[in-house]
């Protein structure tokens, strides 16, 4: 009973799959005797409501007729059936999936569900057509599962087109505008629907003048991508810059001047005219030279409120980011401390955020590293709506030119139980209070895209697996070694090749951190590009990243004792395990405590022992990725297999670097020798 864009997919990928596969697609009306000797039922039973009400509050569609139809009578008594089974209440995006008398039944309250519950069933593959009954239920645990896109409409001469991207060009956007040929668009769209992404940011967080434009000059365009995503129930989103309304002619941007007011409204009401349904607004502002509220004297709640206020009469929202802090530090000043800095600006705001603003909270307090916390603020803020982002370009875990799954270093910040009452990020994350209950400021996951206009989507062809993991974890999957083998399955046609594909990805998160960042010292890396070693690169900067390595210790002194305090940002029991090196967990020992390079881990090893031998350990790993991927010779397509073997080649030359560089660096540096006698240079 639904004739919408998303439902119209649906029955255009069952007519695809009928014709490429046989059988016969049978759409509404039609008789009972049809509907019964289908094999296959796929019907939306209508929006959230108790069991017996679904089938009386589903609406005939206009231009059908009245639901006394017969067939629609069947399929009624099918769901009831089924809802009796399972489900009392169906929520947006839920659908049940499973055998039922005989057939494969798919139902859903509504057209995205439907559109997810046929990809599970995909999914499944041929098992999906037979043995006993068997249903279940499933639904999204977070109610939005974004990616954004840190592309340029144009290419920046330092950043490149995409920022931080490591696979080619934007899909959208090419010479200052939306590209004519959209129809690598619709296949991505395509591809994020099948796994539950509902919403896309289209540029960078960092504005540029041409992109500024975005919202008032090239609106057609940023039209033409939303009709290629409504159809997989993607919203679309535009990154905007605080000070637009000075380039909009007003001489100022403060957020409680009533010009300024009226000049959001006016160019959010501008863009709803064009896009009914468009998302709304991500916004980077006070953070790394973009404009924002401190500009007036005005805080972060006054800013996010402006926007969401103009969003609020069209059903918009707000991702306000919380990456805000001090990059014109003091390398020389020890008691402002980078990772204490969300907290600080954005805890004291909790309550005063509008409902459609939604606060976006990098998984950790610096910026996506291999190996850090999890950020206080996820646990610091119950009266705000409050997103955790995640990267999946790969900027400081090896850029798609290393093998890394991120599906596991997500997964164990979704499960980290960070809550004082035992809740783990990603529950907070989805609004889910300890008894599962959802509560009224759920948001949910939001993720840096790893896609360009790369022959393989994603420069190396082993990280859509890290699209895909990002988009099966929003969607509430636990266990990322299952997720994998999901990808694994769907994407390679012989099955053989599987063992060496997880052979290679299931601990190359682990492997990765072995040969880089060691018991959770970051940003050992090449300032600028971020690839490659450079020990002191961040050392002297003013970006708030250091080490502090010198010949008698290492790491961060982040205590509430002795150093800068942020321990004193976590709930118990955090506040006290990381307080205390007897405590602490040895991978994030450096990130929270300065010791001696003689400091014996709970592992049984001293510090410096520890760097050597896990950099020794990780090159020897990547080593045996190798050989493992080797092993699918032929049995994968040609190019696909060449460029892996290509990225491989570049991640054993780089590990190989990452690890005699560190090694060394640090032999100089502490003067104890290597135990195991290894070359040392
Ligand atoms: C990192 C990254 C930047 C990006 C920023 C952000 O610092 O290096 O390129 O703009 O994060 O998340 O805003």
């Amino acid at each position: 009973p639904d004739d919408g864009p998303v439902a119209d997919t649906v029955v255009a990928e069952v007519a695809r799959a009928t014709e490429q596969f046989g059988g016969h697609l049978v759409t509404a009306p039609v008789t009972v005797d049809d509907a019964l000797a289908c094999d296959v039922v796929l019907a939306i039973v209508g929006s959230a409501g108790e069991v017996g009400t679904a089938s009386a509050t589903m609406p005939p569609p206009p231009g059908h007729p009245p639901r006394t139809d017969p067939y629609l009578r069947a399929v009624q008594a099918v769901v009831e059936d089924l809802l009796a089974l399972g489900s009392s209440v169906l929520n947006p995006g839920m659908f049940g999936l499973g055998r039922h008398r005989g057939r494969t039944v798919v139902v859903a309250a509504d057209a995205a569900g439907l559109l997810y519950g046929l990809h599970a069933l995909v999914r499944r593959g041929e098992a999906a057509f037979s043995g006993p009954d068997d249903f279940v239920w499933d639904l999204p645990v977070n109610e939005i599962r974004m990616l954004d896109h840190w592309d340029n409409t144009v290419v920046h001469p330092v950043m490149g087109q995409v920022e931080r991207g490591y696979a080619g060009g934007s899909i959208f956007w090419t010479d200052g505008r939306v590209r004519d040929d959209l129809s690598r668009v619709a296949q991505y769209a395509r591809l994020l629907g099948s796994v539950g992404i509902n919403a896309v940011g289209l540029n960078n967080v960092n504005v540029h003048a041409a992109e500024a434009r975005l919202l008032t000059d090239h609106l057609d365009g940023v039209a033409r991508l939303a009709d290629a995503f409504r159809p997989h129930g993607i919203r679309v989103f535009l990154s905007v810059s605080f000070a637009a309304p000075l380039s909009g002619g007003l001489e100022t941007a403060d957020p409680l001047d009533p010009d300024v007011q009226r000049w959001w409204a006016d160019a959010a009401a501008g863009v709803y005219e064009t896009i009914p349904d468009f998302g709304g607004f991500v916004v980077k502002a006070d953070s790394e030279g973009q404009p924002g509220p401190f500009a007036y004297g005005r805080d972060h709640a006054d800013g996010a409120n402006l926007l969401a206020r103009a969003l609020a009469p069209f059903g918009g929202t707000v991702f306000w980011r919380a990456f805000v802090y001090d990059h014109h530090q003091d390398w020389r000043d020890r008691s402002t401390d980078r990772a204490r800095a969300a907290y600080d600006h954005f805890t004291p705001l909790d309550g005063r955020f509008d409902d459609n603003v939604v606060l976006q909270v990098k998984y950790g307090p610096m910026d996506f590293q291999a190996r850090e916390p999890v950020s206080p603020v996820i646990a610091a803020m119950p009266q705000t709506r409050l997103a955790v982002e995640l990267q999946v370009t790969q900027e400081y875990t090896g850029q798609q030119q290393h093998a890394v799954y991120l599906g596991t270093q997500w997964a164990e910040i979704l499960r980290f139980p960070l809550a004082e009452d035992g809740r783990a990020v990603g529950w907070i994350a989805a609004g889910l209070s300890e008894d599962h209950e959802a509560e009224r400021r759920a948001a949910g996951l939001v993720a840096v895209s790893n896609v360009g206009d790369d022959e393989f989507w994603t420069g190396h062809p082993l990280a859509q697996a890290n699209l895909y993991a990002f988009a099966r974890l929003a969607w509430g999957e636990e266990d990322p070694v299952a997720v994998l083998d999901e990808w694994i399955g769907l994407t390679f046609q012989d099955p053989s090749v599987a063992p060496a594909v997880h052979a290679v990805l299931d601990d190359s998160w682990h492997t990765y951190e072995k040969y880089t960042a060691p018991l959770g010292v970051g940003f050992m890396v090449r300032p600028g590009h971020h690839y490659g070693p450079d020990v002191d690169g961040y050392e002297y900067t003013a970006w708030g990243t250091y080490h502090l390595a010198d010949r008698d210790g290492i790491g961060v002194d982040r205590t509430r004792a002795t150093g800068t305090g942020f321990t004193g940002q976590y709930p118990p029991p955090w506040r006290d395990v990381y307080e205390s090196v007897e405590t602490c967990p040895d991978e994030l020992l450096l990130f929270f405590h300065h010791v001696p390079w003689t400091h014996v881990l709970h592992s049984g090893s001293t510090v410096i022992q520890h760097v050597y031998d896990t950099h020794a350990d990780g090159y020897d790993e990547v080593v045996q990725m190798m050989q493992s991927w080797a092993t699918a010779d032929g049995r994968v397509p040609k190019a696909f297999f060449d460029r892996v073997t290509e990225r491989l080649t570049e991640q054993e030359r780089s590990a190989r670097e990452w690890r005699d560089q560190l090694r060394s660096a640090f032999h100089r540096r502490s003067g104890i020798p290597d135990a195991t006698g290894r070359t040392i240079y």
